[in-house]
């Protein structure tokens, strides 16, 4: 006998919506092996039904409002496509999860924001909530941490899961191009977001990170906490000093459950060279999972794009269509924690860079500021000097952030530090 097919509503039609449409169509039979009954579209929407978008939509119901998919009777999935922490996307998710209809987001915004609030509206209707394109593209790391890690209690999640930052970071240091000539080439090859400020500000990658943390410790998505810091600051002379020092800078998330609560961040950072993060090219993405009985686990993949965000939009389908079903974040909403969010507790290393006035004294006063602050200093680097001022870059002992804070505040302020001085901390993964 042959089974139902599951119906998709598809609300977003840019990118990855397309790449859904042309999955579904090239791998009909496929899908319909793995899962036991056929995968079919339903209906679509978008903002223009007659843009020319390279495949056929013409079979499909068509509805203007994208909320309206989420009540259609036909529809037994809602695919949200669209994007947005508010709006079109979360009336359709809200309205979809209302009337009982599972669905299958890559929004990492919308869940960021929203995600314990639409985990209890998932759980109050019996639908499924799943969201494996939302973080990291087509690696499959939400399924990682949910299922097949879930016998492990997980340490650390770290990640490189900006692939814009980090093209701009790898091809500053292979080209040896400032950071705005390499933000424009970024926008030229179309890689950056509408709002540029949530690649290079680490807003995007912090919300996948909020995201991975909530499955990990098993606590409320709580974006607000994370600790962000974008790459805007970052120089190619950093760059250059880090690579003469056997490391790379990345734009690094990382999340631990310490003594003091939950430590979530996501900022540049100083890697070894040779570590699997530091190696990181271009566009790539790393996600890192360190748990008690596998130590560690490293998934390496594309991290954006048509055809790896549908593939990771389809895992999420598969698995609907084969009646499979798992809490939003891996257990049930109302036993999720609030976490106590803690600073960057655990020391580190820190790289400093400033301007000096090249004035008699002016070293001996910022190293007695950085011994003011607690903040102990390993090596010292100097060159390209140009007069009036000297660049000074400081790489320190292991100390707290705060001590780095208190430290940075003191040398703005100081008449002997020419420009705001800027602090790396130094991770060795
Ligand atoms: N803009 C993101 C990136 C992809 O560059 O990795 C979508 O989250």
């Amino acid at each position: 006998m042959s089974q139902s097919p599951l119906r998709l509503g598809i609300a977003g039609l840019g990118t990855v919506g397309v790449g859904v449409v042309r999955i579904v169509r090239k791998h009909a039979k496929l899908l319909e092996a793995r899962a036991g009954r056929p995968i079919e579209i339903a209906a679509v929407s978008a903002r223009s039904r007659d843009k020319d978008r390279g495949v056929d939509i013409a079979h499909y119901a068509w509805e203007d409002d994208p909320v309206a998919i989420a009540r259609r009777d036909d529809v037994d999935v809602v695919v949200e496509l669209m994007g947005g922490s508010d709006g079109p996307a979360k009336a359709t998710v809200e309205t979809a999860l209302a009337n009982g209809k599972h669905v299958v987001t890559a929004n990492k915004a919308l869940l960021a924001h929203h995600g314990q609030d639409l985990a209890e509206a998932a759980e109050a209707s019996g639908a499924v909530l799943r969201f494996e394109a939302a973080v990291a593209g087509g690696i499959p790391v939400v399924k990682a941490l949910t299922e097949g890690l879930a016998g492990n209690e997980i340490t650390r999640v770290m990640g490189v899961m900006n692939g814009t930052c980090n093209y701009i970071l790898t091809r500053m240091e292979a080209t040896h191009q400032g950071y705005n000539a390499l933000f424009e080439e970024a926008h030229k090859l179309g890689y950056l977001e509408a709002d540029p400020q949530l690649d290079v500000g680490g807003i995007d990658a912090g919300h996948k990170l909020s995201l991975l943390a909530a499955i990990a410790f098993g606590t409320r998505v709580d974006f607000d906490a994370v600790e962000l810091e974008g790459i805007e600051q970052i120089e190619l002379r950093d760059i250059e000093e880090a690579a003469e020092m056997g490391y790379r800078i990345k734009l690094l998330g990382v999340a631990q459950m310490t003594g003091r609560g939950l430590e979530q961040r996501m900022s540049p950072c100083l890697l070894p060279a040779a570590s699997p993060l530091g190696a990181l090219e271009g566009g790539t993405n790393m996600v890192v999972i360190e748990g008690d009985m596998v130590e560690q686990i490293v998934l390496r993949g594309p991290g954006a794009g048509e055809g790896p965000t549908a593939s990771a939009v389809m895992g999420d389908v598969i698995d609907l269509a084969r009646g499979f079903r798992v809490a939003t974040f891996g257990q049930p909403a109302a036993t999720l924690a609030k976490a106590k969010p803690a600073r960057a507790v655990v020391p580190a290393p820190y790289y400093i860079r400033m301007e000096l006035q090249d004035k008699p004294g002016a070293m001996a006063k910022v190293a007695a500021m950085l011994g003011d602050a607690g903040v102990s200093i390993d090596r010292m680097r100097q060159h390209g000097h140009k007069e009036p001022t000297a660049p000074v870059i400081f790489v320190t002992h292991k100390c707290a952030r705060s001590q780095v804070d208190e430290a940075l505040e003191r040398l703005a302020t100081n008449p002997v530090v020419a420009s705001a001085p800027v602090a790396i901390r130094i991770e060795e993964v």
